[in-house]
């Protein structure tokens, strides 16, 4: 795991949408995993403007998304379908048919989730995985106590999680206590895992996700045992991590971020 702390989160999103850009055009058929949540979406208005102004193609790109809410259809406007609509996929010449989610009201859901694992297998697996980071500690929706070696499946929500994303629900009684999510092993199968995580309000889970021990109640702990993850921080979300001169100092001397050191945004 590597850690790189940029000084706000317009510049840690930047990061993040650079590193994307710079993978799809290594291999424009990238299969691209992605998230939903407030701190990824910077991400996708970042690549929607290189798409815009620098010509960042996504035309044979695939995507797989993290989760999708139990019993909400694409069309509805709470369910991540259309939250990736909005935010990305209408922005950018990807094409409808390669980008996946799974289908929250599909009749068999559990089918549902074997289907979404063999898709993402029939892709040749995931290249980039996007994260964000629940204040429960969750990646996708695998709450406390998720199997590290868990796959695609349905999850209860906690209280926590439902309390943070209640908002987003005009009416509670509307907000699904239930989601299709990856699994822990699903992510850790990708081939490389870019986490985002901006704020004060996650300062004090980074750091147990980061610095803290591997823990079934902290999913994103798993990450740990994942070969090519990068968690990428702004100074207020990394503001409770004790090794951040550590972390700096390899930013500062790892020959794979000279060219992103050389670029950076104005602070
Ligand atoms: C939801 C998603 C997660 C995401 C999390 C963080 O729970 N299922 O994939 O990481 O929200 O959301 P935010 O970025 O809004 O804090």
């Amino acid at each position: 795991m590597e850690v790189i702390i940029q000084p706000s989160p317009e510049a840690a999103a930047d990061w993040v949408a650079r590193v994307v850009a710079v993978e799809l055009r290594a291999r424009p058929t990238l299969v691209l995993g992605l998230a939903t949540g407030c701190t990824v979406e910077p991400v996708y208005a970042r690549l929607a403007r290189m798409h815009r102004e620098e010509a960042l193609d996504f035309s044979q790109c695939r995507t797989f998304n993290l989760d999708e809410y139990v019993g909400l259809s694409g069309d509805d406007p709470h369910s991540y379908r259309n939250y990736m609509n909005q935010h990305f996929f209408s922005k950018v010449n990807i094409d409808l048919r390669n980008t996946h989610l799974p289908d929250g009201a599909a009749p068999d859901p559990d089918a549902e989730c074997e289907k979404y694992e063999r898709l993402i297998a029939g892709a040749g697996g995931i290249d980039l995985q996007l994260l964000g980071l629940g204040l429960a500690g969750h990646l996708g929706f695998n709450e406390p106590l998720s199997a590290f070696r868990s796959r695609t499946r349905v999850k209860a929500l906690s209280p926590l999680t439902l309390a943070q994303n209640a908002p987003l629900f005009s009416k509670l009684d509307e907000m699904p206590h239930r989601a299709i999510t990856m699994g822990v092993g699903t992510i850790l199968d990708c081939r490389r895992c870019l986490l985002l995580a901006t704020g004060a309000d996650k300062a004090e889970i980074v750091a147990q996700a980061v610095e803290g021990p591997m823990t079934g109640m902290i999913s994103a702990t798993a990450l740990h045992w994942h070969p090519h993850c990068v968690v990428v921080l702004d100074e207020a979300a990394a503001s409770r991590l004790k090794a951040t001169d550590y972390y700096r100092w390899i930013y500062e001397n790892e020959p794979e971020w000279e060219p992103f050191r050389a670029n950076r945004p104005a602070q």
